[in-house]
């Protein structure tokens, strides 16, 4: 068959019909299999998505086997180095660089929007101060929806803009927030002459008695990890947010459900289980053991921040990140702990190994981001909400075009039945 069709024929009965392929800009074509079931009475079977393009986008562009990550169509590497996260949030929501203007606007409203309401302090005070700061998150991100009624049209553009103003406000302040509630400490206002970076730095960690002093060294890198993790296509939790979205939710309470999809350490909670795992190897000479493990077929073990779904050949954002890990290591005096050593072993072994190297387990973002992290003093229970709050600007990005786009219906995947077919239900004494 000519042109850009696929023919799919079941050869239990000989029925065939043919799907359109539909080309990309750049990247995989797609079958577009919506009528698959009306014409041959099937469904696809994908666990896990590997194969299923969920939606058109706009926004971002992945090669996982050339190691290509683009916003926008700008190289993940230049806006790494001559961006920094407020401009590329700007950049993933409204799909172009801001001129000097628009850029002062859009900083001086997320500013504006920073401070949330007395009432939500409650909400925070009412978590245990044991409580992990991720939990917080997806309850007190979720409840933002009960304080802000006057953004809750998904339908009107302006509401959508003011949910998203605020979302991307509010993280740092919430995030902050979290923190010092779990240790004991006051609330911190933010202030409107710091960068966004600046501020989030200045609400963890400053005193109302006495100011913290802000770090370049800590501010730079953080911009880093920040416009490095800020959005990366349909991942699972941005998937959850669509997915969530799909039904008319709103924003706030599709951000929280995206939170939490993002905790578990297969995503983005591997940068704290990166820590995790080398504060338990705590020796070198132990290195080979974990290796061993990492191997075993029959050990759930895994290396954290080694793999990933789609990079194949590497990681582009580890690449980056790697060498600012390497430059802060250096830069930082006195910073030599051993954990740090481990991480260079673990690194280079993993990467000599055959096991890793046959299955492309290439060491990740979140190997480095962990290191990073963990250099700048920031609290490990606190790395995951870090990727949260950078993330947020995807998940807000994404959500606003899937709210303009014609074709986004209720997310409603179907399922290959494997239980039983029928049977008769028997009574409590007779079981
Ligand atoms: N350590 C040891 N073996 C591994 C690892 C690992 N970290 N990751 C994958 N494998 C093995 C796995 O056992 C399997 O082996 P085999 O073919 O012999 O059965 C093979 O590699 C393929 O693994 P998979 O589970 O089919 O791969 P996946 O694409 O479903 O999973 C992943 C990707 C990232 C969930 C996984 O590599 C993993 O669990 N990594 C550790 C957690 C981590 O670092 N996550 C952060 C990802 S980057 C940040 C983000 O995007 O959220």
């Amino acid at each position: 068959m000519a042109g850009n069709n696929v023919t799919i024929t079941d050869n239990r009965n000989g029925n065939s019909a043919e799907f359109e392929i539909l080309d990309p800009v750049v990247g995989n074509s797609s079958i577009d299999v919506r009528q698959l079931t009306s014409k041959l009475g099937l469904f696809t079977y994908d666990p896990g998505f590997q194969a299923t393009a969920s939606c058109k986008s706009d926004i971002t562009y992945i090669d996982g086997d050339e190691g290509i990550l683009r916003y926008r169509g700008y190289p993940i590497e230049q806006l790494a180095n001559q961006s920094n996260y407020l401009e590329g949030s700007y950049l993933l929501m409204y799909g172009e660089l801001p001129t000097a203007e628009q850029f002062q606007a859009f900083e001086a409203s997320i500013k504006n929007h920073t401070i949330v309401h007395e009432g939500l302090m409650q909400f925070i005070n009412g978590f245990h101060n044991d409580a992990h700061p991720m939990a917080m998150m997806v309850g007190v991100v979720g409840a933002l929806s009960s304080f802000y009624h006057d953004s809750l049209d998904i339908n009107n553009p302006a509401h959508r803009d003011l949910s998203a103003h605020r979302l991307l406000a509010k993280m740092p302040t919430i995030a902050a927030l979290c923190y010092r509630h779990g240790n004991g400490l006051p609330p911190i206002y933010p202030r409107n002459d710091l960068s966004y970076i600046e501020n989030l730095l200045h609400m963890m960690f400053s005193f109302p008695s006495e100011e913290y002093k802000i770090s370049p060294i800590a501010t730079r890198a953080m911009e880093l990890v920040f416009i490095l993790h800020a959005d990366h296509e349909q991942n699972a939790s941005t998937s959850t947010v669509r997915l969530s979205s799909s039904s008319g939710a709103n924003p706030y309470a599709c951000i929280a459900a995206g939170i939490a999809s993002l905790w578990g350490p297969a995503h983005g909670g591997a940068n704290e289980a990166v820590i995790r795992m080398l504060e338990e190897i705590n020796d070198p000479a132990e290195l080979p053991n974990y290796i061993a493990r990492a191997k075993d077929k029959d050990d759930q073990y895994r290396l954290m921040g080694f793999g990933h779904r789609i990079y194949k050949n590497y990681d582009p954002r580890a690449t980056i990140i790697r060498k600012a890990c390497n430059d802060l290591l250096d830069e930082m005096e006195g910073i030599n702990q051993p954990m740090f050593e481990i991480a260079k072993q673990l690194e280079r072994i993993a990467l000599e190994d055959e096991y890793f190297i046959e299955r492309n387990l290439y060491p990740n973002v979140d190997f480095y981001s962990g290191i990073i992290l963990k250099a700048l003093d920031m609290p490990l229970n606190m790395f995951t909400v870090v990727f949260a709050m950078a993330r947020t600007a995807g998940w807000i990005s994404q959500w606003s075009e899937m709210m303009v786009d014609d074709e986004q219906r209720i997310g409603r995947p179907r399922q290959l039945y494997t239980g039983v077919e029928l049977r008769d239900y028997v009574g409590v004494g007779e079981r």
